[in-house]
């Protein structure tokens, strides 16, 4: 994943807000990142764009040879569905749905045949340790349980990348260890690439690299 000159404001009101100012960021595959930046420096914008929810104003999105920017909403649709995984800061769990049927939901615009699909929710809500909880309904649990179904969800689908929104956020501290060691296998078994938003610097042991949002651009190392 290549980005560079990324650019993107929002209008509300008559008012402009430049969010990215010419942000640049490449992740090789199977590379862990964590962005840092203060609340309100466009993280969760910058992950938007990189999977293909929002569109840049202007910039390059190139993701294994193709551009992002230049997609339409057919190819766009298409590309989040195979290619990304999303770990949303607020879940987004379908609330009508089982633990089990929101991981399941992750897969199934993906080539993988039911049987295939149920044994991998079930593996990956075990791994994350809510093996008893497959058929409980999302306001049956707790935020902490509720974010480790997200986390299920998008790893399930074992796409080319995780964009991931405070993933950690409402889980404990010694969960917390247990998730990032899954995802640090995912990445040397199936070179999946994590970009990974947080504030939590207990998370940079498992990085690669932390980058850091500022002023609308991005920074190595805290400069
Ligand atoms: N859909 C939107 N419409 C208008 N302003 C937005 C929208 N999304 C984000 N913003 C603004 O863009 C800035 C960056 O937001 P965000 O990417 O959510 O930051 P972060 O995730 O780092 O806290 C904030 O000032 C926010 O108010
Ligand atoms: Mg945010």
């Amino acid at each position: 994943m290549d980005a560079s000159s990324i650019n993107k404001s929002y209008v509300t009101g008559g008012e402009t807000t430049h969010v990215l100012r010419g942000a640049d960021l490449k992740l090789d595959r199977g590379e862990m990142v964590m962005v840092m930046g203060p609340s309100g420096s466009g993280k969760t914008t910058l992950l938007n764009l990189l999977g293909g929810i929002d569109r840049a104003d202007s910039g390059s999105i190139n993701v294994d040879g193709v551009e992002l920017t230049r997609m339409g909403r057919k190819e766009l649709s298409r590309f989040r569905r195979e290619k990304v995984g999303f770990i949303f800061q607020f879940y987004n769990l379908i609330p009508t749905l089982s633990a089990g049927e929101n991981v399941e939901l992750g897969m199934e615009y993906t080539m993988k045949g039911r049987g295939e699909i149920r044994r991998k929710s079930a593996r990956y809500l075990e791994m994350v340790g809510l093996g008893d909880k497959m058929n409980s309904y999302p306001q049956e649990l707790s935020g902490g349980e509720q974010q480790r179904v997200a986390i299920a969800r998008a790893l399930a689908k074992e796409p080319a990348m995780i964009l991931a929104d405070e993933p950690t956020g409402n889980v404990d501290e010694e969960r917390e260890g247990s998730i990032m060691g899954i995802m640090q296998n995912l990445k040397e078994e199936l070179k999946m690439t994590f970009l990974i938003v947080s504030h939590n610097s207990r998370l940079s042991r498992f990085m690669d690299r932390v980058v850091y949002l500022r002023h609308g651009k991005l920074h190595d190392g805290r400069g």
